[in-house]
């Protein structure tokens, strides 16, 4: 019987590591479109040069924005943000060298700056070259990830989280809600507010497009609203 339960008990650990390993690889980001680097899987926009993931990003020294040690240069961009008569937060004004979190997230992805566009690229002298079909001169120029810097159409981003109408769900101490959707406040103070980051998770697809949850039945959106 002990045997049994042994055979038992190695069978479950060999499933349990081969899912661990299979969840590993679906989140790492070197398998992700967020690798822009050479060894990265999409031809549409990456480096012809540049080997190192995290450095498009992130640099471990002389951050030009301290948190998250933020490596990308400042986007030219103002934006637009959405509007509307209903809504009950508060929202900035935000330009590409707005503290909001978002700003990081659309130096890529509102096409005015390339992607290449780094602060520090120890040990080379120039920026990585970006080429590929959905960019122009490194600057993403086409496809759906491209949302510009009119924003007017995409779900309200750097507004604060107002849950006194109560159609919202309450976030706990640490801004997360549903234990899911991150908040962020704006250089570490002031209200929680939503960011891109707040529905995204820019390290891992496993919920492609890069999502924090499933939005199979919308399940990502009824985190937060209330309906
Ligand atoms: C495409 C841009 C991008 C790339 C590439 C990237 N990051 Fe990030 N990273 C971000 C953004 C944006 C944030 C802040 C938003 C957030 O935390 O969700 C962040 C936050 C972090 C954080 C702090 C919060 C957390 O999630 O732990 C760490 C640590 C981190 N990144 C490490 C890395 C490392 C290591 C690499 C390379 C293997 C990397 N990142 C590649 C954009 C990127
Ligand atoms: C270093 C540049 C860079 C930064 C910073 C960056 N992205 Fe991206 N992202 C890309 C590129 C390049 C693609 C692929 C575009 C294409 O192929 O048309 C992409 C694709 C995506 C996609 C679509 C994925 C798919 O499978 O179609 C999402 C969603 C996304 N990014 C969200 C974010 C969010 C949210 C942030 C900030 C937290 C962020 N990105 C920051 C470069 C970046
Ligand atoms: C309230 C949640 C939420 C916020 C905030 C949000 N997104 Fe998304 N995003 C989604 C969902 C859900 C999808 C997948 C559905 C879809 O493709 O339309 C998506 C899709 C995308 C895509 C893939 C292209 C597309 O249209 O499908 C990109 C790129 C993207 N988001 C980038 C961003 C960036 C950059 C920000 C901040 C400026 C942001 N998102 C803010 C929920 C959000
Ligand atoms: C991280 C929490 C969060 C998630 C997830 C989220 N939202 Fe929102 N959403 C908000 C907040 C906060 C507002 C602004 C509400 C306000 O101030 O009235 C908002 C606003 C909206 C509005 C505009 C409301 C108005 O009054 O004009 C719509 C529509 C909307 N969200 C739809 C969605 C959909 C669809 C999804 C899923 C794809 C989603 N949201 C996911 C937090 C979220």
């Amino acid at each position: 019987m002990k045997r049994i339960l042994a055979l038992v008990a190695t069978g479950l650990l060999v499933i349990l590591l081969a899912s661990t390993t299979v969840l590993a690889v679906a989140g790492a980001i070197a398998n992700t479109k967020h690798n822009l680097a050479t060894s990265g899987p999409n031809a549409d926009a990456k480096s012809t040069d540049e080997d190192e993931i995290c450095v498009f990003c992130h640099t471990p020294h002389n951050a030009r924005v301290a948190v998250p040690l933020w490596n990308r240069d400042a986007s030219p961009a103002t934006y637009t943000t959405y509007t509307s008569s209903t809504i009950d937060g508060t929202r900035d004004t935000i330009t590409g060298s707005s503290p909001n979190i978002s700003v990081l997230c659309l130096s890529c992805h509102d096409g005015a700056i390339s992607l290449g566009a780094v602060v520090n690229n120890y040990p080379d002298a120039t920026d990585p070259t970006i080429t590929g079909s959905h960019t122009t001169a490194g600057k993403l120029s086409s496809g759906r990830a491209l949302l510009g810097i009119d924003l007017t159409n995409d779900h309200p981003i750097a507004i604060t989280y107002n849950t006194t109408p109560g159609d919202l769900v309450a976030p706990d101490a640490n801004g997360l809600v549903a234990s899911t959707c991150q908040l962020f406040k704006t250089g570490g103070t002031g209200e929680w507010k939503v960011e891109c980051a707040s529905c995204h998770s820019v390290h891992n697809n496993t919920y492609a497009p890069f999502l924090r949850a499933s939005n199979a039945g919308s399940a990502l959106c009824l985190k937060c609203h209330i309906k």
